[in-house]
Parts: structure tokens; sequence; C-alpha cells
């Protein structure tokens, strides 16, 4: 296949990038940020990323006088030899004659000619979702349709984060990427679903009222649903294939610790709620909740401060009235169930329905997270013990949204989802964190996030957060900073061999029809219809 010269390399350095020229007669408006391009050096290609433009001319007087519109041929003289336009190239990977992957180590010679990508590098490089079942395609890169995939083995291999401003397309592709996951069963996947927008369908925007279809809908086998507030999802037309329960025992200290901001907690509060767990164990929250009329007599049995007693029984008084929390003596076997269908390898959504709080969302993730947790590290030093590859457990992704409510520096310390982040990779579980506000998260976790798809942020310090921990970020800095408002994401990290921008994979009927294949048409339609 020809391909198609776009210039040739003038100047650079291997910390700063590359200055290219642009061949005279290539179009410069069709050169636009985070275009992949392909230097071709005596050895090794070096692909690239645009990462910025400059006009240039070779004497400053043109400038002074530059040709009026009727003077063409003054203007196609000075065009082939006196003004043109460079762009800067970041090299992100190079690729020997056989075709090996290795980082960037050296650069290319003078004049080495630069060239469009074509489909076959981007195959080469991306990998082939049709050949290997790893690969799962998420969009294309800018101006091109040969889709770039992330490999799926190496995702869930850590904890990844999706992040973007509001509206930028993170939750469509958080969901596509959970489809992925589910059609190719490398992991499991557990779901806080705090907007309902994971299970049976999901409002698009724009376009009037449109839907799209949630991961129960594509997959009503592999995916289970369980809803705390069963009658909303009714109300959309669906049935939970589980109704939560939570009892007052589930409820231990560390997950109020998450809850601090939302209640207004001071930290002398929680310290009796140690006292008092110190003497009820799971018991103490319903005991605390029960001291109304004696409130001082009680602190003064755990030898805790009144005050902070008095605070933290009127603070959480508040979690009575969440319709889902039960009183009861049986700690509650709606997370055993989960933990069942997970390690049959279904799916889990936990819709949130109407009870979309912060703190709702805060407390029931962290409960059933802690469990889990530790379901994960017996099963897992089960297998250490007995080497056995039946007992090796199924990778699990915990996907959560506005995750910086979880892991800023505060509570990534004292939470369970910090542990997770940092540690529980040891242990099959990642984290999967969506997030408007990466700069509000831990900069130990973000520096912990193998793949990170970053669609538009604006505020310098979400940039600045995302870049921590990335070589030579100034490139990339330019490529976020241009992005479109949507759907559009730059892909870097462990999942990919090179950072990329890309277009998101459309979430519609085609997508659909690819992650059901062998089903015709008619029948997929049957079986939306069926559930709906
Ligand atoms: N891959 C995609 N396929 C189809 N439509 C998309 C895609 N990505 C984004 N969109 C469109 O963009 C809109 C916003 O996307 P989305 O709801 O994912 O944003 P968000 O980043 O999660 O926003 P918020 O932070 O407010 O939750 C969608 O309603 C949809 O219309
Ligand atoms: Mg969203």
């Amino acid at each position: 296949m020809q391909r198609k010269k776009i210039g040739h390399i003038l100047a650079g350095s291997l910390v700063e990038g590359l200055t290219m020229r642009l061949e005279p007669d290539f179009p410069l408006e069709d050169i636009k940020t985070g275009k992949f391009v392909c230097i071709q050096g005596a050895h090794y290609r070096f692909f690239s990323l645009i990462t910025d433009l400059e006009l240039q001319v070779s004497h400053p007087d043109i400038l002074l006088f530059p040709p009026s519109d009727d003077e063409k041929l003054l203007t196609s003289v000075i065009k082939k030899r006196d003004i043109y336009a460079n762009v800067m190239l970041r090299p992100m990977l190079m690729l020997d004659q056989f075709g090996h992957r290795m980082p960037v180590k050296t650069i290319p010679a003078h004049f080495a000619h630069v060239y469009e990508a074509t489909t076959q590098d981007v195959a080469e490089i991306f990998g082939d979702e049709k050949q290997e079942q790893k690969y799962f395609n998420v969009g294309v890169p800018l101006d091109m349709t040969t889709p770039v995939c992330i490999d799926l083995d190496r995702f869930i291999e850590r904890s990844n984060g999706i992040f973007g401003k509001t509206g930028t397309g993170k939750t469509f592709i958080t969901r596509l990427i959970l489809a992925g996951l589910v059609k190719s069963e490398k992991a499991v996947s557990l779901i806080f679903d705090m907007h309902s927008e994971y299970g049976y369908q999901a409002r698009k925007e724009g376009e009037g009222l449109a839907f799209v279809k949630g991961l129960k809908t594509l997959f009503p086998n592999k995916v289970a649903l369980f809803s705390l507030d069963p009658e909303s999802t009714r109300r959309r037309g669906c049935t939970p294939d589980l109704e939560v329960v939570l009892n007052f025992q589930d409820i231990r200290v560390d997950d109020v610790m998450p809850l601090q901001d939302e209640l207004n907690l001071h930290p002398t509060a929680l310290e009796a709620a140690y006292l008092i767990a110190g003497k009820y164990g799971n018991n103490w929250l319903q005991v605390l909740l029960d001291q109304e009329s004696r409130l001082k007599e009680f602190a003064a049995e755990v030898g805790a401060h009144a005050e902070s007693v008095g605070a933290l029984h009127r603070k959480l008084k508040r979690l009575e009235r969440f319709p889902f929390l039960q009183r009861g003596t049986d700690a509650t076997k709606v997370i055993d169930r989960m933990i069942e269908y997970l390690d049959r390898g279904i799916h889990v959504i936990l819709e949130f329905g109407n009870q979309t709080s912060m703190l709702c969302y805060l407390l029931v993730a962290s409960i059933i997270s802690r469990r889990i947790y530790d379901a994960y590290v017996s099963k897992t030093e089960k297998f250490l013990a007995s080497q056995n590859k039946a007992d090796q457990p199924r990778p699990l992704v915990i996907a959560i949204e506005e995750a910086h409510k979880f892991l800023n520096p505060t509570a990534a310390k004292q939470t369970i989802f910090g542990v997770i982040a940092r540690e529980m990779r040891k242990y099959y579980a990642t984290l999967l964190v969506v997030d408007q506000r990466p700069s509000g998260i831990d900069e130990e976790v973000i520096s912990q996030i193998g793949t990170k798809i970053v669609a538009q942020l604006n505020d310098e310090k979400d940039i600045q957060a995302i870049l921590t921990g990335v070589s030579n970020p100034a490139g990339l800095r330019s490529i976020l900073a241009t992005l479109d408002s949507k759907k559009q994401a730059l892909v870097m990290g462990h999942a990919v061999p090179m950072p990329v921008v890309i277009k998101t994979r459309e979430y519609d009927e085609t997508f659909y029809k690819a992650m059901m294949p062998g089903v015709k048409e008619e029948n997929i339609r049957k079986v939306i219809e069926e559930i709906f």
C-alpha cells in the first residue's frame, strides 16, 4: 500500500520530541494534534503523536510585505521555499524490522521521512480483535478507521481509570469496556451503579428521548442485577434479580470512615465509635442508636467523651432513614449471594435507584467491597496454599463512579478502596475508577493506575494529576488540552503499547450486534423484547 509522505524530520531530541517540516503541498489543516504518524528511520519505525504545530518563515521581511491575493506566482514560489509549517512530534514506540515493539531509546536521523500511519500499522501495534480474543476495540485513531484495541489481559492486571469532565462520555466508554469484559470472560465485574446507567438501559443525550441498552439487556445470562431500590427498578419496567437488604450489623466503623465528610463527623466521634465497637462488636451501631435517652451514661460505660458519643449518635441516626437498612440479629445473606454470583463468573450490577445520595453510595459500596476484599484475600491464600489451578480466583474488576469521594488523600489511607487500589492486584481484584476530578484522588493511588482513558479535562490541576508519573508529559499535555468535548479520549498505559488519541467506539446497534455474535438480528430483537 502506498504510504503518504507528510514531511521530514528537521531537528529535535529524545526528551523534547522531534520537529518535522510539513510537505509544502500537504494540506496544513489536515494535521491535527493527537494524529498518529510514523517516522521511517534506517532501522526502526518510530510511531509518534502530533503534539503541536507552528508557522515558520525563512526571512522576517517576507512577513512585512506579504503577497497579495492577486500575486499567485509569488505566493506559489514563497510557499515552496520560504513559508512553511513545522509540526512537533512525540515518538511513543519504535518497531524494528521484525515488528518487535520497544520503548523509544533513540531518534531517527535528519530528513527521515514521516508518513501517515496506515491501517496495517494500527493493527500491528494495537492488535486485532478478530485474531485474538484478548483484544477489545475501543475506538479509532483520529481521521482513521482501523480499530485501536486494548489488551484485556493486561487491562485486568492493574487498577484502571476513566477520567473526563461531565458529559465527555466516561460512562459510555466504561459500559463499552465492561461489555468487552463480559463477552471475553476474562474477568468478572462488580459495578456500583449510582445513576442506574449500566443495567437495563440508559438515557442517551442529544437526539430527543433516546435510550441505549445496558449490560443486563445485552448479556441476560451473564449479568445479575441487584437493586437497593427495587421499586424504582420496577418503575422503569425491569425486575431486579435480587433486592438488597443490609443489616446494621454489616456496618463496621471502617465503613463509617468514608462518610466523615458527608456526615461532617469529627475524628473524636470516630474514636468513640471504635470504643463502642470494642465493647459491642458487630452490634455497635444498633446499640448506639438505641441509647437515645441515656447517651451520657452510655458514654461513661464505654469510656468515651459524652459530646463525641452525642454527635456520633445524632449523625448516624440519619442511616436509619435508609429503607434497605434493617435491624436484626443475623448478618445479611445478600453479600454472600453476590459473592456466589461472582464466583460463578456472573457479573453483578448494584443499582441504587432513587437512593442516589453520596452518603448511601459511599456506605453501601464500602460495606460490600470490604466483604468482597475479605473473600478474595482468603481465596487467594487458599490458592497459594494448594497451588491448584481450580482454586485460582477469577479476576474481579470493581467499577466505581465519583471515585475521588472514596480515594481522596484522607479516604485513600483509611478506606477499603485505598487498600484495593494499592494492593488488591495481588489478590486478583482491581478497581475501575470513573471520575470527573482526578486531582481529588490521592497521588499514590493515581500513580498505581495501570491504564488511563482520559477525555477532555479543562482544569489545570486535573491535567496535572493525570500526568503524574508520565515521562515527558509536555506533549501529552497539549494533546489533552485539545481533545473534543465528547467521544474523544487519550488512552495510555499498561493495556496499550503506546498512548493514542481515539474517537471512542460508538455504543449503538452495530456494537450490540458485535457483542452477540452468532445471533441473528431478529433473535437479538427477540432477546431484547423478552427482557423489556
Ligand atoms: N461511545 C459513545 N457512543 C454513543 N454515544 C456516546 C458515546 N460517548 C458519549 N456519547 C454521548 O455523550 C453523552 C454523554 O456521555 P456520558 O453520559 O458517558 O458522559 P459522562 O462523562 O459519564 O458524564 P457525567 O460525568 O455527567 O456522568 C451520552 O449521553 C451520549 O449521547
Ligand atoms: Mg457518567
